[in-house]
């Protein structure tokens, strides 16, 4: 039989939680001969309703699920997982910026990290979805000095798809044919949804759509404030979209990238091409080996308008580093 994988999820009683854990164990990400124990984390208060997403997982009698843990403490969520997603925290609420949630939902990453260095499996790998997602990765990475540093990512998969379905609806192609939408930076509104270098049916997207207006303008603005959108409409944050995007990215870690294409994630900074700052989570196109392991796409050339956007979202995560820097 082979041997199950652990995933350990935090926030397994919130609004995210209960999409993704329910595929995680479905077959469609890690196949369907790979049996997974869930490993959920959850704050002493909530574990009551956690005890209800338990009996709902039970009841979904998901073949390749071969256990279920439940727990307020981290040490026993993390031990020997080789996935940690980390969901638990805060959502914004509307008027928010994510930045606003870096005091309140930037310590739980300080004893996160801790847990994960101390108890994970050699082989961990970590997706932070919690917001601000890429500082809190920052928080929790400075706080297992043991896990190496290409192991972290936070996620920018959900701003992916966002422009990947903007673009394709603009120019009334099936999603399939949009390709090398790349994110730049930060999960927040200076992120850079660079549509200089996607494709749209191999073409470039700039040749396809002519409305440099638009990109510039309401694309980018779509996808950039796409969260508060979503707050502002349903009156809470993403979060099917979320999970969704929260397995897209695992997928494009344990799946070989397409030739000539790339998907995004925010990952250590140090070592990238484009000269952004060492010691940052920063969003850059990205290829996989289909084992987990990541290169950055080397070699786009950027023009003085990305150039521009890169910078400022840099910017905004060295800001928000000064902010946590007693947490690092
Ligand atoms: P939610 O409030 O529905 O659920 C969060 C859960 O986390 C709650 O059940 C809460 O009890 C739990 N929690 C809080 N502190 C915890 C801790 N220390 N350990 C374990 N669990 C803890 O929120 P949600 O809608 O599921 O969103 C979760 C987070 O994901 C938010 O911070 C949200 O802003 C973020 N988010 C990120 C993205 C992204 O693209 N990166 C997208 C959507 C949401
Ligand atoms: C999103 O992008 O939907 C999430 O980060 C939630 C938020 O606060 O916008």
């Amino acid at each position: 039989m082979t041997t199950p994988i652990r995933i350990a999820v935090t926030g397994g009683a919130g609004q995210i939680a209960y999409s993704l854990l329910f595929r995680l164990g479905n077959g469609e990400v890690f196949g369907p001969d790979q049996p997974v124990i869930l490993q959920i984390l959850e704050i002493t208060p909530a574990m009551e309703a956690l005890k209800g997403v338990v009996m709902e997982l039970k009841d979904s009698a998901q073949p390749l699920v071969h256990d279920i843990i439940a727990t307020d403490d981290p040490n026993v969520a993390f031990k020997d997982a080789n996935w940690v997603i980390l969901v638990g925290g805060k959502p914004r609420g509307p008027g928010m910026e994510r930045a606003d949630l870096l005091s309140e939902n930037g310590k739980i990453f300080v004893e996160q990290g801790k847990a994960i260095n101390d108890n994970a499996a050699s082989d961990v790998r970590i997706v932070v979805v919690a917001n601000p997602c890429n500082t809190n990765c920052l928080v929790a990475k400075s706080n297992a000095p043991d896990i190496p540093a290409d192991r972290w990512f936070a996620m920018t998969r959900l701003d992916q798809n966002r422009a990947q379905s903007q673009l394709a609806d603009k120019a009334g192609v099936l999603l399939k044919e949009v390709t090398n939408v790349g994110i730049w930076g930060n999960h927040s509104a200076t992120q850079f949804p660079n549509f200089e270098h996607a494709k749209i049916s191999g073409k470039p997207a700039t040749e396809v759509i002519t409305d440099r207006e638009w990109l510039e303008g309401e694309f980018m603005t779509t996808v950039q404030k796409r969260g508060a959108a979503i707050i502002a409409a349903r009156g809470k944050s993403s979060a099917a979209s979320a999970a969704n995007a929260a397995l897209d990215t695992i997928r494009s870690l344990i799946t070989p990238t397409p030739a000539g294409d790339w998907f995004s994630a925010a990952v250590w900074s140090n070592g990238n091409p484009y000269g952004i700052a060492d010691g940052i989570f920063y969003s850059f196109p990205l290829r996989s080996d289909g084992k987990g392991n990541w290169e950055f796409v080397d070699g786009l050339e950027l023009s003085d308008y990305a150039k521009s956007k890169i910078k400022a979202t840099e910017e905004e995560l060295l800001s928000e580093r000064e902010d946590v820097k007693t947490m690092l």
